[in-house]
């Protein structure tokens, strides 16, 4: 195989080389290599390296991103024994699809070799401030803001030293100054340097700065017979910090808690093929059932007939009449949250036809209407089975929050969600809503409490609830003892 000396290559493809390989941060050697892959893969890029070229192939694109990994970080690596962690740091961090670009003071050379934590990062590693090749443009701007983090690793105390007074004279510490992005350290020295006062300054300077650490843990230091606090964290430690800080975990304050939400209109049939309805899309409880699962609840969502999809993750049940929602949510029961959202019509026809009711010389036939269940009222007096926290809706045309409040009693539920339906509000299957929260908890000694958000979408009102419950079962502040009234 012929080899090819990039020295010898003509001096504008050696620019054009150079520029593009710059801004993919990558060696020259590695942008050749992956100029010919594209070609052999018919995936040529455009000749100028910053353009996009029109009508790109969007697949050619998602195929190049896709393998992309999600987070960057730059590893500075200090020079101390510790340093060696570090490779093993490289590895953890590319485990967890972590991009890692690595910047060695010239300390950390007398530890580990460029070429090792080039092989195990899959880059080029950088050294020097000066190198003509990275800081054509301005490569250690690049290096400090074309990451998510900086992680330095091990910090030794003299670059702490440097980084507490804004040094600046090679790569790492200029790094670490034009930087805008978090940065953690995981500090190594031996203990009498970590308690060395200038150390505990630089630390607390560090500190104040909002530069984040990780150890130094105690144990033997390499220094025979020496122990004490000093030395690195593993590096599975500083990989874990780090991935939390690129990827905070999802706060799930629901979790462990089984939430039943109704949702809907019910039907209520006249014949096999007429019924009674009401305006109700069932977009609100949709969307309460979305968000108590992606606060982390196990949902059940009893609907009645609506044309939305069911919400990812959520157990639902469809039913058409009140007695049918009726029957699924006490088999859905035991539950911690109950949520009755769904408009339930009050009545339903006592003489519902086994036929097609037909027009005749008689006239119009009667409809004989019964009361339906009251779900709401029925789940909240429950001896047993009363879930702690019962929710329910009040969709009110006037005297909307006199009115709720008297439902709140006459429910005998925790919280009432107030709304406005009047025709010229809009909500009755619009998208927005404004709602007030009535509630009768502990913390206000039994007496109720009207909290009144301003209009949000559906989608904000649920998240909304949904923070007030997690805020009230964390708090555990519904008080068990407050008697439901009659
Ligand atoms: O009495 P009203 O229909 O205004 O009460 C509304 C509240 O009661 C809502 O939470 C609704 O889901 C619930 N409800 C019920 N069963 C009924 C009527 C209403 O669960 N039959």
């Amino acid at each position: 195989m012929a080899s090819l000396t990039i020295r010898k290559l003509d001096e504008h493809v050696k620019t054009y080389l150079r520029l593009r390989s710059a801004k993919n941060h990558r060696s020259v050697e590695e942008e050749v290599r992956v100029i010919l892959r594209e070609l052999i893969e018919g995936r040529e890029e455009p000749l100028t390296p910053f353009a996009v070229p029109p009508g790109a192939s969007p697949a050619a694109a998602s195929t190049r991103t896709s393998a992309v990994p999600e987070a960057s970080v730059t590893l500075i690596i200090g020079g101390g024994i510790a340093a060696f962690k570090s490779l093993d740091l490289i590895r953890r961090l590319k485990e967890r699809r972590i991009e890692v670009r690595c910047v060695l003071t010239k300390a950390a050379e007398q530890f580990v070799t460029p070429l090792s934590v080039s092989a195990l990062s899959h880059e080029r590693v950088y050294t020097d401030l000066f190198d003509p090749q990275s800081e054509f443009d301005a490569g250690h701007i690049r290096l400090a803001r074309d990451c998510d983090l900086i992680v330095v690793a091990p910090a030794t105390a003299d670059l702490m030293a440097k980084m507490a007074n804004g040094h600046a004279d090679d790569l790492a510490s200029a790094i670490l100054l034009a930087t805008n992005r978090k940065i953690l350290i995981a500090p190594a020295m031996n203990p009498l340097m970590w308690n060395n006062p200038a150390t505990r300054r630089n630390v607390a300077q560090l500190q104040r700065d909002g530069v984040l650490l990780i150890g130094p843990n105690s144990g033997e230091m390499a220094e025979a017979g020496e122990a004490g606090i000093g030395r690195m964290s593993e590096a599975l430690e500083i990989a874990t910090a780090t991935e939390r800080l690129l990827r905070p975990p999802v706060p799930r304050p629901l979790a462990g808690k089984r939430v039943l939400i109704t949702a809907g209109p019910t039907h209520e049939p006249i014949d096999p093929v007429r019924y009674i309805a009401n305006r109700s899309s069932g977009k609100q409880g949709f969307a309460i059932a979305a968000a108590a699962q992606a606060a982390g609840a196990e949902v059940i969502l009893v609907s009645g007939p609506v044309d939305l999809g069911n919400p990812q993750g959520v157990t639902v049940k469809r039913v058409e009449s009140a007695r049918q929602m009726l029957e699924q949510v006490q088999a859905a029961l035991p539950a911690d949250i109950a949520i009755f959202a769904a408009a339930v019509a009050d009545w339903r026809v006592a003489n519902e036809g086994e036929q097609k009711l037909k027009k005749t010389s008689a006239g119009m036939p009667p409809l004989q209407l019964v009361e339906n269940p009251d779900i709401l009222a029925t789940i909240s007096r429950l001896a047993d089975k009363r879930p702690p926290l019962v929710i329910g809706f009040a969709a009110e045309t006037e005297h909307l929050i006199d009115n709720a409040k008297t439902k709140l009693a006459r429910k005998g539920c925790d919280w009432i969600v107030a709304n406005d339906v009047s025709p010229s509000t809009g909500v009755m299957g619009g998208d927005r809503n404004t709602v007030h929260l009535i509630s009768k908890n502990a913390e206000n000694n039994g007496e109720i409490k009207v909290d009144s958000w301003p209009v949000m979408t559906k989608e904000q009102v649920a998240i909304e609830l949904v923070a007030h419950i997690a805020k009230s079962v964390t708090d555990k502040s519904v008080d068990k003892s407050l008697e439901p009234a009659s």
